[in-house]
């Protein structure tokens, strides 16, 4: 049937009629908060680039995930900034490391929170890379061990889920076993499955102060040209035990994402990451976009492509629009 029969705007008439017949509903409940913890005492550290986002320590990090939680929030993801870095990254695996404290005490004031752990040694390494080096290359399988060991570290602290963000061929099997091996097959992992190697993280690396002294990251993370071996990068994670999978950058890559819904049931997350959320709220602070508008609307096209959870750093932001 075509026009004049058949004509679309009927069902765009009101606001009421609108709300019928959307297909794709943001809650609160779909978000995932990124926090930064670091070592140290006192106040909150902000981050330039990225407008209310701020370092904080274990106080006033307990302080905001609880805010976040009441905000109807029901997740964080932990990202770690220690004291010290060393060239083997050894703060990542610490048991009592800034993330693994940070947990411990996350869960004991609010235990019904859900805490992720990001498990990468690149905010923990002397030269930023993901993994170790040997001649000047990141070492894949002398990395597994150490990023294996960060993940059951912070699983014993007490994380809801370990998410494993530095793409190295094999981790997800390496932290599986680890944590079986360990009393802890009860642990999902949130995998990074297909992580692009983008030009988007360069604010979040200023949070992290993580980005590498030599080289860059394109030789594990992926070409942002490709899109075919996303699938491979995913149901290889699958295959090797991950719970759950993750598509980071989101709004460049939503095609990557609506090809992988297609491609399995398992949950999809998306990471609205730095680079993203910081162009939002510099255009907004210019009054050159309605910033509340145009983020409800890049998650809600997160969603729409097929992500049922997204790490954001609007979560609580966009918890708070959505409820008010
Ligand atoms: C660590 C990690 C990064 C991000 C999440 N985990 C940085 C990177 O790979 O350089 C980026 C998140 C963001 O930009 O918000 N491997």
């Amino acid at each position: 049937m075509a026009f004049p029969a058949t004509r679309l705007r009927r069902l765009r008439r009101t606001g009421a009629l609108r709300e019928m017949v959307r297909e794709t509903t943001l809650r609160p409940a779909d978000l995932i908060q990124p926090l930064f913890v670091r070592a140290g005492e006192g106040a909150g550290e902000p981050v330039a680039s990225m407008p209310g986002v701020e370092r904080l320590p274990i106080s006033a990090l307990v302080e905001e995930a609880g805010a976040v939680h009441a905000a109807g929030v029901p997740a964080v993801i932990l990202f770690g900034i220690p004291a010290d870095k060393d060239e083997a990254g050894s703060g990542a695996y610490d048991e009592e490391g800034i993330v693994q404290l940070a947990i411990q005490a996350l869960k004991e004031a609010h235990p019904d929170l859900v805490v992720i752990a990001d498990t990468c040694l690149c905010e923990y390494t002397s030269h930023g890379h993901c993994g170790v080096l040997r001649d000047g290359d990141v070492d894949n399988d002398a990395s597994l061990e150490l990023i294996a060991r960060t993940a059951l570290s912070q699983a014993r602290a007490g994380a809801d889920a370990v998410a494993p963000s530095d793409m190295m061929d094999g981790r997800v099997a390496a932290i599986r076993s680890a944590l079986d091996g360990d009393g802890l097959s009860s642990t999902p992992i949130l995998s990074y499955a297909v992580k692009y190697a983008s030009a988007f993280y360069g604010p979040f690396r200023e949070a992290a102060g993580s980005t590498p002294s030599e080289g860059d990251r394109r030789g594990y993370q992926m070409d942002p040209a490709n899109g075919r071996e996303a699938m491979r990068e995913a149901l290889a994670d699958l295959e090797e035990g991950a719970d759950m999978l993750m598509v980071k950058p989101a709004v460049p890559y939503l095609d990557v994402l609506a090809r992988l819904r297609d491609r399995t049931d398992a949950p999809l997350a998306a990471y609205h990451v730095s680079g993203e959320f910081s162009m939002l709220k510099a255009a907004g602070a210019n009054g050159w976009i309605d910033e509340r508008a145009a983020a409800l609307e890049s998650l809600t096209a997160i969603k729409r492509a097929g992500a049922d959870l997204i790490v954001t750093y609007y979560a609580k932001e966009a918890a708070e629009w959505l409820t008010k």
